[in-house]
């Protein structure tokens, strides 16, 4: 598989095969998601949930191949391999494009959740199709209570079988244990939120359209990494 992803790549003239694939499906998720923009703007909410379900799956898709294949989040970190322009554009203009990117990347995860799970709370079927409800949306202590033992239950599974399957589960665990605090901490801005915007309906329209927003700057910053690496400042073999 890795060999086939290095073959020589279609799109650009440098790039290989693991790149264009990683880069077209950043390109479809992402039109996906801006077409179910459009379709919730034009009321057809029930056209807008579905799309942007598959949406989903094919960002998850996206983003496990991608890391995988190619970790390019690493590349910032460890040395400049796969850049072949010089120093000053490397630490003024790529280096930033792909730190954007990548925080980018995390804010974007993590609104698309967030924005799943308030999309269901904020709406109601009425004759199979969904509409937003308009008045406060609030979550219950108990709910609230509910959903932090969950989250809490899920990291212990995991720890366990870490301990369980892995010689050196240190470095799992801390990356294992971060990502649930996040998820933890992003829940409970749920109280913060509701504070600034009650509405359930207008909380979904507005940090929808933030998430849009992150979205359109994600397939942004990733096209500029793409050109960067493989069309103006590809590596000289
Ligand atoms: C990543 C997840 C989601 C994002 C980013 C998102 C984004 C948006 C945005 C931006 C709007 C307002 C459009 C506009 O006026 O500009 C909207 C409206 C709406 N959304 Fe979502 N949404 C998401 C998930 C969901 C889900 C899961 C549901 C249903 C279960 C849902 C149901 C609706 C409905 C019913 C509307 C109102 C459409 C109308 O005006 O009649 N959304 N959404």
């Amino acid at each position: 598989m890795e060999t086939l992803l290095a073959e020589p790549g279609f799109l650009a003239p440098s790039g290989t095969i693991g790149a264009d694939v990683s880069y077209i499906l950043a390109v479809v998720f992402t039109v996906l998601f801006l077409i179910s923009w459009g379709m919730a703007k034009k009321a057809q909410g029930t056209r807008h949930h579905k799309l942007i379900l598959v949406s989903m799956v094919s960002m998850i898709v996206y983003f496990v191949g991608y890391y995988y294949a190619r970790s390019l989040g690493v590349l910032s970190f460890e040395g400049r391999e796969g850049f072949g322009g010089p120093d000053d554009v490397y630490e003024n203009v790529f280096i930033p494009v792909l730190s954007t990117h990548l925080v980018l990347v995390v804010l974007g995860l993590i609104f698309a959740f967030y924005m799943l799970s308030q999309g269901f709370r904020a709406s109601k079927k009425v004759d199979g199709e969904y509409l937003l409800k308009e008045g406060e949306l609030k979550i219950s202590a108990r709910k609230f209570k509910i959903v932090m033992l969950t989250i809490f239950g899920c990291w212990a599974v995991v720890q366990v079988l870490l301990l369980a399957t892995r010689e050196n589960p240190m470095g799992a665990s801390i990356a294992y244990a971060l990502i649930f605090v996040t998820v933890a901490l992003v829940a409970s801005l749920e109280k913060l939120i509701e504070k600034l915007l009650p509405d359930g309906a207008r909380r979904h329209r507005v940090l929808g359209r933030v998430t849009m927003v992150i979205f359109a700057l994600i397939l942004i910053t990733s096209t500029a990494t793409y050109i960067m690496l493989y069309f103006v400042y590809p590596l000289k073999s």
